[in-house]
């Protein structure tokens, strides 16, 4: 329980008693009486403190749920934000001379979709050691890109101009289809790939398209916020299910969600915890689906960075019933502001992903399509992932060796044979949210295992992303830690 304000609320007042409990909570947050990370009495404790309805108290709540200034935890109770980005304090300063009024009254669902997030960090923290998810942009060929991008740009006539296909660029769908089948062993048409706006749109349409509000889809505790926050925010009832060594458990999802239409996973690499799934529980899996006419979202997001052992082929791949969505980016393997990834529907269901994205955005931007298929097409792109491949091993050697100079006692990093990011394991019992904490008042974005958790309760860690961060960075946020854990 956070600590417990002084509330005045003023029962003579012209304004409403909810506006008025907005206001103090938002001026405790803006004035750091509330911290982030505090948590809220309960709706109903408070009730019951101020004299005032429950709906009064979940009426603030949710309008500062839907501002950011707070975010819920399933199941644990609300909390001022993690991350409260100077420009929402900003905006919250300047708009206070500009006030009162209302604030705007959202749906319910634009309130919910307000306060799901998509991610632990905010956007606009800048870069920096160790935020996960992020390609070495450092290296990345910015001259060869600029001139592939001039030239397309030159090469688009009026009907490369004009309203493209939703289901994406031809040429880009060709490459990417020949590319799944050659690398990843999916087995697909390019008739059957839809580019989309990263795998976060896939995911999006994967639950709207396939789900109806209510249905429940399985997904990984801990598991991907991303693919939760779209499942939600398309009316979809999250299952966590328990990750074991081997992934994704059957088990626990047909004991405790036997009602599942959808499974949500990571098999190339679980994420955040890294388990490869062996083919026997691919094998079940696939099993299932087909057995309960259900549905198997494959996020393979990151596959392309095996360093040691031998990469699976995608569970895409085994499937003889058509139950796989397969889902992959160009965010990791080119760079996340490309905002482009695919989707491989079986047969049956491609017109409608492709009628679904037509409505949502139309179609993805041309240029950047014909750009990155230009960029499949003549072998930079294999070049490129080679060498980042090289790079992200000696990036993840930078960070183990630091780490077992400068954090012995403190954290303990394994080397692994795939991914873009390590776990920092803490001592059994510490806070990984509060080393979290510390870490980013020294500069360093480490977030905490536990915040992708839902029911489950991992060993405390910190997820460290490497791919991005040049030996030298690496060796400096590692001191910082150090510092900021001892
Ligand atoms: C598990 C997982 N899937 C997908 C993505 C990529 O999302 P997008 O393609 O929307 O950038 C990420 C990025 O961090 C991820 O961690």
């Amino acid at each position: 329980m956070g600590p417990l304000l002084p509330i005045h609320l003023d029962r003579r007042s012209r304004h409403p008693l909810q506006r008025q409990l907005y206001d103090e909570l938002r001026a405790a947050i803006l004035a750091g009486r509330l911290a982030s990370g505090d948590r809220l009495p309960a709706t109903r404790a408070l009730a019951a403190d101020l004299a005032v309805s429950r709906n009064t108290i979940t009426g603030a709540f949710d309008q500062l749920l839907a501002e950011g200034y707070l975010e819920g935890r399933a199941g644990s109770g609300t909390y001022v934000a993690a991350a409260l980005p100077d420009d929402l304090l900003r905006v919250a300063a300047s708009s206070r001379r500009v006030e009162p009024g209302a604030p705007p009254r959202l749906s319910r669902r634009g309130v919910m979709l307000a306060s799901t997030p998509v991610s632990p960090s905010r956007v606009g923290e800048g870069l920096r050691p160790f935020q996960t998810g992020v390609p070495a942009l450092d290296v990345f060929p910015r001259d060869l890109w600029a001139r592939i991008a001039a030239r397309a740009a030159r090469r688009a006539g009026p009907e490369r101009m004009a309203y493209g296909d939703p289901a994406g660029f031809a040429p880009l769908r060709r490459a990417v289809a020949g590319y799944l089948r050659a690398a990843r062993g999916v087995r697909c048409s390019w008739e059957q790939v839809v580019i989309t706006a990263g795998s976060q749109q896939a995911l999006d349409l994967a639950a709207r398209v396939l789900l109806d509000p209510g249905d429940t889809a399985w997904v990984e505790d801990p598991g991907y916020m991303g693919a939760r926050g779209a499942f939600t925010a398309a009316g979809v009832r999250c299952a966590p299910i328990a990750v074991d060594d081997d992934g994704l458990s059957l088990i626990d999802g047909v004991a405790r969600h036997p009602e599942a239409r959808m499974a949500y996973c990571t098999p190339s690499h679980q994420y955040p915890l890294g388990f490869t799934m062996p083919l026997a529980r691919r094998m079940a899996l696939l099993a299932w689906a087909r057995d309960r006419g259900a549905w198997i979202v494959e996020d393979d997001y990151d596959s392309e960075f095996r360093y040691a052992g031998r990469p699976l082929a995608a569970l895409q791949g085994l499937d003889a019933a058509g139950r796989v969505i397969y889902t992959g980016t160009f965010s990791k393997v080119l760079f996340p502001a490309v905002r482009l990834g695919y989707l491989v529907a079986p047969e049956g269901a491609v017109d409608a992903f492709v009628a679904a994205r037509a409505l949502a955005d139309r179609h993805p931007p041309g240029l950047d399509q014909a750009i990155v298929a230009e960029f499949l097409e003549s072998g930079h792109f294999a070049r490129h992932v080679r060498r980042m491949r090289a790079l992200y091993a000696e990036r993840q050697g930078a960070l183990v060796d630091a780490a077992g100079r400068h954090l012995r006692g403190l954290i303990e990093i394994a080397p692994a044979e795939a991914g873009m990011h390590l776990l920092g394991w803490l001592p059994r019992g510490a806070d990984d949210r509060e080393a979290s904490r510390k870490a980013a008042e020294t500069g360093v974005s480490a977030a905490a295992l536990s915040q992708y958790a839902v029911r489950a309760r991992p060993r405390p860690a910190l997820l460290l992303g490497y791919a991005a961060y040049p030996a030298r960075k690496i060796r400096d946020a590692v001191g910082k830690l150090s510092e900021a854990l001892c």
